[in-house]
């Protein structure tokens, strides 16, 4: 065994029997935790405001719902939260419920933005205070939106202040501080990680994130993906979603990160434009070994400027340290942003053209 298995033997050896409540676990991080902890033997429990059979989710569609059980529940609900908590005996907490498709949304329904992104994460900790059984740890999945527009980049944790104006971005911000106040004030041992933006298989956010919705252009409509006039001088960090997994689950496992904030950094920073080319040339890259018609046609189409203004209040540039994450624990990216976005790739080309995974990867023997 080498080290690197070594470790994730030791990481899901934790994890085995262990008692885990994932919150907003048919979504596409929580879905992917989900995962993890049951090949790891633990005892999972789901809760989600939407856990309907015919959702396309991670669990859905991997067939585990037989394998966890499932708590419907909407955790702005505070007596229901209690109730969840106390009755699964959960140690570890991994809450990732959230109104999560981020600017757009929030803009249609602020009070309820507020209420998920922030009193949902209150309920949780409240619950876990008043609990007469002790919770190991709280892992709550905050995001570097809340760093906002900073004058130095990357943000650092300790250093970078909080300046967060969007409605998404500052319901997340107040969740965040009061996972500190939490910690200090109560002793939860809540551990608070700043998520860059993820990729990776099973994100069902279509309409609202860009390979997602690259893809659905690309596979389901014939057309280009489309790049926003107003973003084009944006910035983001972007990490795979198995690296991801990782880092939080290696956070939720040590004393030493209770009550600690982390950022988790990207395996790759890039500006918008950048990254419509990159999935560009990978899918048209992908899709030779198939159907080289295809691949011809998705390199003439190119990428669709949309022209227009930005109706909600968007950070420039975005880009986090990961200092303190690898200092503590270890963590750097191990899946590289090309081996990273080829698999979101292949995913999304079997899903929208409704192939299996194994056809999906097949090479084309003509080639
Ligand atoms: N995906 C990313 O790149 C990213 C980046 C930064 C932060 N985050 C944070 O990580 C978390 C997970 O994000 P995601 O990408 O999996 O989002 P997602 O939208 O795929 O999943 C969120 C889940 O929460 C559930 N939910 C929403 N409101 C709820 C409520 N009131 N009660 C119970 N469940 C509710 C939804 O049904 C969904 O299953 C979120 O808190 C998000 O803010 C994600």
């Amino acid at each position: 065994m080498n080290n690197l298995s070594d470790s994730m033997h030791n990481l899901m050896m934790f994890y085995k029997d262990k008692s885990c409540l994932v919150t907003g676990g048919f979504g596409f991080v929580g879905g992917h935790v989900v995962d993890f902890l049951l090949k790891s033997g633990a005892v999972v429990h789901v809760l989600d405001i939407d856990t309907s059979p015919e959702r396309p989710s991670l669990i859905n569609l991997k067939g585990l719902r037989d394998k966890i059980s499932i708590i419907t529940a909407d955790i702005t609900d505070k007596d229901t939260m209690e109730g969840a908590i106390d009755e699964t005996k959960s140690s570890i907490i991994f809450h990732f419920a959230a109104a999560a498709t981020v600017v757009e949304k929030a803009m249609d329904i602020p009070y309820a933005t507020v209420m998920a992104n922030t009193m949902g994460l209150v309920n949780v900790l409240d619950a876990v205070r008043k609990l007469d059984h002790s919770v190991y740890s709280v892992l709550f999945s905050s995001t570097d939106k809340v760093y906002g527009e900073a004058a130095e980049l990357p943000y650092k944790e300790n250093e970078t202040p909080l300046r967060a104006i969007g409605l998404y971005d500052a319901a997340k911000m107040a969740a965040d501080v009061l996972a500190e106040s939490y910690a200090e004030v109560f002793g939860v041992n809540v551990i608070i990680v700043r998520l860059c933006n993820l990729m990776g298989p099973y994100d069902f956010n279509i309409d609202f994130r860009l390979i997602p919705k690259s893809m659905k252009n690309i596979y389901c409509e014939g057309q280009p993906p489309e790049l926003y006039f107003h973003s084009l001088s944006h910035w983001r960090d972007y990490l795979y979603i198995d690296d991801a997994v990782r880092a939080m689950l290696l956070l939720a496992k040590q004393k030493k990160c209770h009550g600690e904030i982390y950022n988790m950094p990207g395996c790759k920073f890039a500006s918008t434009p950048m990254m419509i080319n990159d999935i560009v040339d990978k899918t048209a890259e992908i899709e030779r070994r198939f159907d080289g018609g295809l691949a011809n046609q998705i390199i003439d189409q190119g990428a669709k400027i949309v022209m227009g203004k930005a109706k909600h209040v968007v950070i420039e540039k975005q880009h986090l340290s990961g200092e303190k994450i690898k200092d503590a624990i270890g963590f750097v990216p191990e899946i590289s942003f090309e081996e990273g976005l080829e698999k979101t790739i292949l995913f999304y080309r079997s899903y929208f053209q409704g192939l299996t995974e194994k056809q999906a990867t097949a090479q084309n023997p003509e080639e």
